[in-house]
């Protein structure tokens, strides 16, 4: 199979996500360029709708967010519905917390069995009150007031959980310190810094210290690297050609994908990376080559977790094992992604086996077919979409549309890249 052109992956979703809520949470009109037009994405702004700030319809194009201030957000009328997307309802149950009112939120059935104690803990010793119905999930009830200030030690090394305690921290006014087991992505902390705020990290340590305003500032959001580990998995298991991929947040906290690619033997390299609104973007360059099995390690995961599933696709074309360990954060996210991985490769006729904390996968060149069960997860569809995309290999996704939560050009986009 050959791959040829360019690829423009859609905006980076968990940018996009900040983005709206900075803008809402400023003083003044912020305009966000490049926002991904993604269901996920549509949570967090009908969300902040909800709260009563006015923003016109999610759009790549100029978008202008009018900010109400930091204690501009007013109760909603009604539950307020986080859709699939866990960093819409974790972050904003920082920002909940933080308001002197109380608000129910709902999400769809697998966001409803996600664990949010992981945010109501430290946002509960901030001084908020919550309210489960549901054991661990959803629906919760965010009673938000004063706050008072906090160190925390997370268990988690998630970059929601952080980002849940320095948003309640800024619209608190009240000091926080966050220390996690494992660096994860900085964006909020790159983005409060770029506004003016005092925010100080040290490895796994971020401060946040109160004081100054929250400014206003418009944002171009850059492509989403998660977006493009599936399009430099497809150029990696091509037979020849190359793809590239335009306008990529090159963040080491996302990266992580794009170095396990390499060390498994793709030809990838990076072009004219600059600097763009406090992240680094550039063209990343993918073309084949022979790709041998790896050991992804603990201390990895945390800069390539939403690309896993993706990587065991690669795995399992791969000469040799690919072995992941240290990753048992993916049981809880959009579907239990080691189960799905790992079922739905045997589905296709892959060998592979779940671990508690992982997985480990058999390479082989034959041809893989069957019938894939997403479980609703975007993800999912993705990763066994690109392999169901190889030549010889006939694979059928159960919900191809599940793709809306954070890239809903995919089928689009790769029917261009292959034809
Ligand atoms: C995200 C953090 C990660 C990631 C998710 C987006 C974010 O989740 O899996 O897709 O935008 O902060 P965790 O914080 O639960 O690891």
């Amino acid at each position: 199979m050959h791959v040829s052109g360019t690829v423009r992956v859609p905006g980076d979703k968990s940018i996009s996500h900040r983005a709206l809520m900075l803008g809402a949470l400023g003083s003044g009109d912020s305009r966000i360029t490049g926002l991904l037009p993604s269901a996920d994405v549509q949570s967090t702004a009908s969300m902040l709708r909800a709260l009563g700030v006015a923003m016109p319809d999610i759009s790549p194009d100029v978008m202008v967010v009018a900010g109400v201030g930091l204690g501009g957000l007013r109760a909603s009328a009604h539950d307020l519905d986080g859709g699939n997307s866990g960093t819409t309802t974790r972050l904003m149950a920082g920002v909940l917390a933080a308001c002197p009112f109380a608000s129910r939120v709902i999400g769809d059935a697998s966001l409803s069995t996600r664990p949010m104690q992981r945010v109501s803990k430290p946002l509960t010793a901030m001084g908020a009150r919550f309210e489960f119905e549901n054991g661990d999930g959803l629906p919760m009830t965010v009673h938000g007031g004063a706050l008072h200030g906090i160190t925390w030690r997370s268990e988690h090394a998630s970059a929601q959980v952080k980002s849940a305690i320095l948003l309640a921290g800024l619209v608190a006014n009240v000091p926080v310190e966050v220390h996690e087991p494992a660096f994860t992505r900085d964006h909020t902390e790159r983005m409060l810094r770029g506004r003016g705020l005092d925010v100080r990290s040290e490895g796994t340590m971020v401060t946040f210290v109160p004081g100054r305003p929250l400014a206003a500032m418009d944002t171009a959001v850059p492509g989403d690297p998660s977006s493009a580990t599936f399009f430099a998995a497809l150029a990696a298991l091509a037979t020849s050609g190359e793809i590239a991929l335009e306008n990529v947040c090159t963040n080491p906290s996302r990266t992580g994908a794009f170095v396990v690619l390499d060390r498994m033997g793709v030809r990838l390299g990076w072009e004219d990376v600059r600097e763009n609104g406090g992240e680094p973007v550039g063209t990343l360059v993918v073309a084949p080559r022979r790709v041998v099995g790896t050991v992804i390690e603990p201390r990895e995961v945390p800069s390539l977790i939403d690309e896993l599933p993706m990587l065991a696709c690669v795995g399992a074309r791969a000469v040799g094992e690919t072995r992941v360990t240290g990753a048992a954060e993916l049981r809880v996210k959009e579907s239990d992604r080691i189960a799905a991985v790992v079922q739905n490769l045997r589905a296709i006729g892959a060998v592979a086996e779940e671990l508690p904390d992982g997985f480990v996968v058999q390479g082989s060149d034959r041809p893989l077919a069957g019938r894939v069960v997403t479980h609703g997860d975007h993800r999912i569809a993705m990763a066994f979409g690109i392999l169901g995309a190889l030549p010889g290999n006939k694979i059928e996704i159960d919900d191809p549309d599940c793709v809306r939560v954070s890239y809903p050009e995919f089928w689009n986009d790769l029917a261009r890249a292959i034809r």
